[in-house]
């Protein structure tokens, strides 16, 4: 145990950065005793702030009380640190911890979308980073109150070149959850596929107001949406991706669509509790990529403006 404080926890517990929706989700599954919150502020003595307590609604549909410490990183050597912030807070969220963290402790990033990821693998090349797509859904209705929304899959694959000898033992660890997790060797790619059907939903849900399914009959989703998908084709080719056809990925977005139809995204819950959103790592990243790709997205960039005007 680092710096002469014991809490025997804290040795190879599985660490989480970010106790929100997902962070909740992850360590309500996680074997009790075997998961720690790391809190956003350490304490200035070694007397630890209690616990977090809340009720887990899980997929079942059964409800269980959850408790989880919360341990500063200068008190913990965790096995893994999962990172669960939203994707514009984790590298911030990360600048304050990895350096209480020993150098070889596996890192998770759960965010959706692109560009927080490799921000933090750019930053610390040398430590072991991960990163995971999860189709896996928690959202807290109210305060004390997480609901596991949808039992999905996870897919862990390793970002920096220190990572890859950590991901079977990563996988290993975040299967004690009972939930269904998959080692994935090309994880840019996945993380892509899902960026690909958020950017085709997400923003025009956030802008319109309404269910996924809802824009689907939507002439400003009918009016940009063949547009965007040639966008996403264009910037995937510069990067040298074997991209699926407009065609075919408009029938992706559409299908996803379609099967979540009466969910409300994450974007348009952020924008009707003004919230920040993740467009910058979504419609965004695909215009940072067009940018440096010299890729005119002209839709994809009217989509970001726009979102960020309604929550400006
Ligand atoms: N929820 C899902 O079903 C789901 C599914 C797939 C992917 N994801 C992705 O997972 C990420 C998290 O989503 P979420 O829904 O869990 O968001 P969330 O409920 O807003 O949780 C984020 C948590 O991070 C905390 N945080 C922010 N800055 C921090 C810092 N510097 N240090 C420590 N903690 C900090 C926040 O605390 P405060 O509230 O105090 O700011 C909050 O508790 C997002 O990128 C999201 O896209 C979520």
């Amino acid at each position: 145990m680092k710096g002469g404080n014991h809490s025997p926890i804290g040795d190879g517990c599985i660490a989480i950065l970010g106790a929100g929706s997902l962070g909740q989700l992850w360590a309500g599954y996680l074997p009790a005793g075997d998961v720690v919150f790391v809190p956003r502020h350490a304490p200035p003595t070694s007397q630890h702030a209690e616990a977090l307590a809340y009720r887990l609604q899980q997929s079942d549909g059964s409800t269980v009380t959850i408790r989880v410490p919360w341990l500063p990183a200068r008190d913990i050597q965790p096995s893994v640190l999962l990172v669960t912030t939203k994707a514009g807070d984790t590298l911030t969220a990360l600048e304050n911890q990895l350096p209480d963290l020993p150098s070889d402790t596996p890192v998770v990033l759960f965010q959706n979308g692109m560009g927080s990821q490799q921000a933090v693998a750019e930053r610390w090349p040398e430590r072991p980073i991960l990163a995971a797509s999860t189709t896996e859904g928690a959202n807290r209705p109210e305060p004390g109150y997480t609901v596991h929304a949808g039992r999905g899959e996870t897919w862990v694959g390793a970002l920096t070149d220190n990572a890859s000898p950590h991901l079977e033992t990563v996988v290993q660890a975040l299967r004690t959850s009972g939930l269904t997790i998959h080692a994935e060797q090309d994880i840019k790619r996945r993380l892509w596929d899902k960026l690909v059907v958020n950017a085709g939903i997400n923003a025009f849900t956030a802008i319109l107001d309404c269910p996924n399914g809802v824009i689907l009959t939507e002439p400003f989703y009918l009016d940009h949406i063949d547009e965007l998908c040639d966008e996403i084709v264009a910037v995937l080719r510069a990067e040298g991706s074997n991209s699926p056809t407009p065609a075919a990925i408009r029938q992706r977005i559409e299908t996803v669509a379609r099967g979540t139809a009466g969910n409300t995204s994450s974007m348009r819950s952020d924008r009707q509790q003004e919230r920040t959103t993740e467009i910058d790592f979504i419609n965004g990243y695909i215009c940072r990529r067009g940018q440096a790709l010299g890729i005119e997205v002209p839709v994809n960039r009217m989509l970001t403006d726009r979102v960020k005007e309604l929550t400006r």
